[in-house]
């Protein structure tokens, strides 16, 4: 089912202040695809999602599932979370630990007080589902971190809601679980005839689960786009900074060419993925580390400067370096088994089309 959400805000007061969690949101979402609320602590991702369960009361606008408005001020609509047909899948406290894995699972379906063979039927497919067939008798402490993430979906999913909330699922679970539960995950939703909403502060957990991300800051949404999209060529410079690391650098409009538009920097004269501009905003240009090629460069490679290591780091997979152009110092990444060293020059070269132009 699609969600649409209209003019919606929501303010708490906090010691004598108000703070807008959320600031004017529309947003609409897609049926049946995951959809990822991304942005940094404090940023209005939990209320928005309460506010979409019915746990929050918003201030002003409107909320809609499906056909059916679920919240709306001016209307005076207020359905209350259990009439919503939602799934929610939070952060702590998942599952109860007093439980078995079976009676963790059959809970929502037991609330709604079906007969106990249908509820068995039930479980049992949805933990062959979440492959945790055999389980059933477990008690849920005895569980590995993933696999009682696995009991918590499971139990959003017995009631065969058509939208699913996640709040920070994965973020209790080791580095590497999470990975692990992260590419299941989203091999669970695009299997399901499912409308997904995940709420995520991990720049990399959005990107490799979603469909469609919206990245949001102080109760706003900032930009909406598929993960290439936010990745390769977001419009907000807060986007293109908290997708990636990226070395952000003031330019000035020059002039703009067939392919491209040719900005001033303190780097030197770049020639930028195409966009256009007024005359009078202020640019920035946002370089990805992993987007400047510091071997030999190929014919497309046609911006070239040159700079002087001032730093190097040695991370594992690559060498960071710092690089000083002028009055700029820049990020790179060198090959692991490079000789460079402190005060060695180098070239760096970028494809225009790695070359992203935001305005301030
Ligand atoms: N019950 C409350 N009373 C007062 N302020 C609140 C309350 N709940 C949230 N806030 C404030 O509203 C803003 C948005 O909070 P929210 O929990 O939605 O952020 P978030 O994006 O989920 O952050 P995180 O990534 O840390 O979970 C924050 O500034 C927060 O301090
Ligand atoms: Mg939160």
């Amino acid at each position: 089912m699609e969600i649409n959400v209209r003019g919606l805000k929501k303010y708490y007061q906090s010691e004598g202040k108000v703070i807008k969690a959320l600031d004017d949101v529309d947003l609409t979402i897609e049926a049946n695809k995951i959809f990822t609320l991304l942005g940094p602590s404090g940023c209005g991702k939990t209320t928005l999602l309460r506010c979409i369960v019915g746990l929050e009361t918003p201030d002003e606008g409107e909320i809609q599932i499906g056909e059916t408005i679920v919240w709306s001020k001016e209307k005076e609509i207020y359905v209350p979370p259990e009439k919503r047909q939602l799934g929610m899948v939070f952060q702590t406290y998942a599952i109860w630990p007093h439980m078995n894995v079976f009676n963790n699972v059959a809970y929502p379906l037991q609330n709604m007080k079906l007969p106990k063979e249908e509820i068995a039927v039930r479980v049992a497919k949805t933990l062959k589902f979440v492959q945790l067939e055999g389980f059933e008798n477990r008690p849920s402490t005895r569980l590995s971190g993933g696999q009682q993430q696995r009991v918590a979906l499971a139990r959003a999913l017995v009631a065969e809601p058509k939208v699913i909330l996640f709040d920070e699922p994965l973020s209790n679970l080791d580095a590497k679980l999470r990975e692990e539960t992260r590419k299941e995950l989203r091999q669970f939703l695009t299997e399901l005839e499912i409308t997904a909403v995940y709420v995520t502060h991990d720049r990399v957990e959005a990107l490799a689960l979603s469909d469609m991300i919206g990245v949001m800051n102080k109760g706003k949404i900032i930009e909406l786009g598929t993960p290439r999209k936010i990745y390769f060529d977001a419009d907000h410079q807060f986007v293109a900074d908290f997708i990636g690391r990226s070395n952000l650098i003031p330019a000035k409009l020059l002039r703009q060419e067939k392919q491209h538009t040719i900005v001033d920097t303190p780097i030197g004269e770049i020639a930028c993925h195409k966009r256009t501009f007024e005359k009078d905003d202020e640019l920035v240009l946002c370089l990805r580390p992993e987007f400047i090629n510091t071997e030999k460069p190929s014919d497309e490679h046609t911006n070239r400067v040159k700079g002087i290591i001032q730093h190097i780091t040695f991370v594992g997979e690559v060498y960071e370096a710092d690089v000083q152009i002028g009055e700029e110092t820049v990020l790179v990444k060198l090959d692991p088994e490079t000789t460079l060293v402190v005060g060695d020059e180098l070239t760096l070269s970028m494809k225009p089309d790695h070359c992203l132009l935001v305005s301030r």
